[in-house]
């Protein structure tokens, strides 16, 4: 098979691939940073890169999502165009942008009292007149005589006991023996807790002795490079020979390079680390652990397990101290995960004798409502819109995204890292959907009115709509103040991809209000968690409808909950059995079989009346 050269700028990093394969898997191949939202289908037309040289006819998706001005300069969709020939390849960024990632995972008090623990034991060497064997006389004085000693340990402690005077430390999991340790080592007691997102990881380093934080490392899911959702994800798995291995192997590798990053901010040795809990959605958990998700995708969406599982850590690959164990939190169903239970555990709903709403916005948003004496969850579809994907102009929420407007005399924008807009990521497009709402310029249908529909209504921005595909389209920002000298639109089908992931939302929230048997006026409060719930305006997801509108003044951030909760489950066991409960406890509320699910969705993709204007400053 003929293999051709080829090169990617501006990295200059050269590459010689077969014939046929795509600039997709020659960026993976070549171990460059690049997003597939959609898992490399040609639905997103999010994967643009420009071929300097020979590239070649379109296909008909690069068609669909790019311009004939464009394909003549040479740019293309990387997961549609195959190499049959040398290519020079410009990527769109040196590095791929910052990504802001939500880290504050707020304290919580909790008894401090973690699953592993340690005890140190100084043992009297043997004598003629005392034989007893080397592992009766470490247990009599560790006071802990009904312990067991496995195998691989037994092993090793003749050895180790002549070489320390039988100073031992032991690593304990309830009455199990994990490790034996020389002299006394119970100073290293660390662990870390770690929130497993589709889009981010997150990992807090904790004294496990003390409770408190030592520090915190992040990345972007190494597996968006396989398709930006959990479905891509277990599509890319169902077709790719080694799919599950790929993305399996991905995720453990982040977690370890975590390991290693706040290990070493922190200076602390990562064999220092005996424990971590994890908090994913299912699918997350799933390929944590190498468990096909393929069934979550498929009617009745059942998971593997649901149970917290107590695991080997060096057996499973994770890089901590050889007696180090790996808990999982449970589940709760196939689309409410781990992580739902964490943010359970972190706002204490099942506790609470109020009412109260948690939202956790994604491309799933999980939703819990309810209280001490009835939670239930369910998950709405929402899509990649927030995330930026399916939006002309969308990206995620990194450096160069447009991630608030205002329509004040002027219209305003702040831009993630400061300078140039390269597009505009969920929290932006929910404020200029709100702002455009409230100027008149878009009705309750969705419809962006052209200049002369606004009349009389408030036409300060009318010149900014515009004519794009045939539609009207509103010109948030022309092409000389952006960054690629591209003009970032809001289109019609933008607006039509929001409402279809706010009315999931609000469909969502009104089944389980529903089921609860309570009016909106009963809430009292909304907790929104996670990175994207964190950064919403929650004025904006009011007047879209996105949250009930009544609630506006009860909505409250909680930070990256998810984390919490697994922090939370870290440093102590009560929190950990309690995860189990929750998981047992919250009713799972599946939309699709709800009979109104149809008539509430229809209804909520309208948007609501105008808020009152929030007073200026
Ligand atoms: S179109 Fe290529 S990744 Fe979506």
């Amino acid at each position: 098979m003929k293999r051709f050269k080829v090169t990617f700028q501006p990295a200059n990093e050269k590459m010689y691939v077969p014939e046929g394969t795509t600039i997709k898997d020659a960026l993976t191949a070549a171990g460059l940073d690049f997003d597939f939202p959609c898992g490399g289908r040609g639905k997103c037309g999010k994967c643009r890169v420009r071929v300097l040289n020979g590239a070649g006819l379109p296909t008909s998706a690069e068609r669909k999502h790019l311009e004939e001005k464009e394909i003549e300069q040479g740019n293309r969709l990387a997961c549609m165009t195959k190499i049959h020939g040398d290519l020079t390849v410009q990527l769109p960024f040196k590095k791929r942008p910052e990504a802001k990632i939500l880290q504050i995972a707020p304290e919580k008090d909790v008894q401090l009292r973690p699953r592993i623990r340690k005890v140190y034991a100084e043992a009297e060497p043997p004598s003629l007149d005392d034989q007893r064997p080397d592992w009766e006389r470490l247990k009599a004085s560790a006071g802990l005589d009904g312990l067991r000693a496995p195998l691989p340990l037994l092993r090793k402690l003749p050895q180790l006991a002549r070489e320390t005077k039988y100073h031992l430390t032991l690593v304990l999991e309830k009455e199990e023996v994990l490790g034996l340790e020389k002299f006394d080592t119970r100073d290293k007691m660390l662990g870390m807790a770690f929130d497993i997102g589709t889009t981010t990881v997150v990992g807090y380093l904790m004294d496990l002795r003390t409770g408190k934080d030592l520090n915190v490392a992040s990345m972007l899911n190494p597996q968006a490079a396989y398709g930006a959702d959990v479905i891509s994800r277990i599509t890319f798995i169902s077709q790719e020979e080694a799919g599950l291995e790929k993305l399996h192997g991905s995720i453990l590798a982040a977690v370890n390079e975590l390991i290693g990053q706040a290990a070493e901010k922190a200076g602390v040795a990562r064999e220092d680390i005996y424990a971590l809990t994890v908090a994913g959605n299912t699918c997350m958990h799933h390929l944590f652990l190498g468990i096909n998700p393929r069934n979550l995708a498929l009617c009745p969406y059942t998971p593997a397990t649901k149970e917290p599982l107590a695991l080997n850590g060096r057996e499973l690959g994770i890089e901590i101290n050889e007696a180090g164990r790996i808990y999982t939190l449970p589940n709760i169903a196939g689309f409410v995960g781990a992580d739902t239970v964490a943010v359970i555990l972190a706002t204490d709903l099942d506790r609470s004798s109020d009412i109260k709403l948690a939202v956790d916005i994604g491309t799933n948003g999980e939703i819990v409502l309810g209280n001490s004496e009835r939670l239930l969850a369910c998950s709405a579809a929402a899509g990649p819109a927030f995330e930026g994907a399916q939006i002309y102009c969308g990206m995620r929420g990194a450096e160069g995204a447009i991630d608030h407007v205002r329509f004040g005399e002027e219209l305003e924008f702040s831009v993630i890292g400061e300078g140039k807009p390269k597009g505009i990521c969920g929290s932006g497009l929910i404020d200029a959907v709100a702002g455009l709402l409230e100027q008149g310029i878009i009705d309750k249908r969705g419809k962006i009115r052209s200049p002369h529909e606004i009349g009389s209504l408030k036409g300060k921005f009318e010149n900014n709509i515009v004519q794009h595909e045939g539609a009207n389209a509103f010109l948030l920002v022309d092409e000389s103040q952006t960054a690629h000298g591209r003009p970032i639109l809001i289109t019609q089908r933008d607006i039509r991809e929001l409402q279809l992931a706010k009315g999931a939302i609000a469909t969502g929230i009104q089944v389980l209000m529903e089921k609860q048997g309570i009016e909106t006026a009963e809430i009292t409060e909304v907790l929104l968690a996670g990175a994207f719930g964190n950064y919403l305006n929650p004025r904006s997801a009011c007047a879209i409808g996105l949250l009930p509108p009544a609630l506006v003044e009860k909505v409250k951030g909680v930070g990256n909950a998810a984390g919490t909760g697994a922090k939370a489950a870290l440093l102590s066991l009560g929190e950990y059995q309690r995860a189990a409960l929750i998981s047992e406890s919250v009713e799972y509320v599946e939309l699709s079989a709800y009979p109104a699910f149809n008539s509430l969705f229809a209804s909520s993709l309208t948007f609501p009346e105008p808020l009152i204007p929030e007073p200026s400053s």
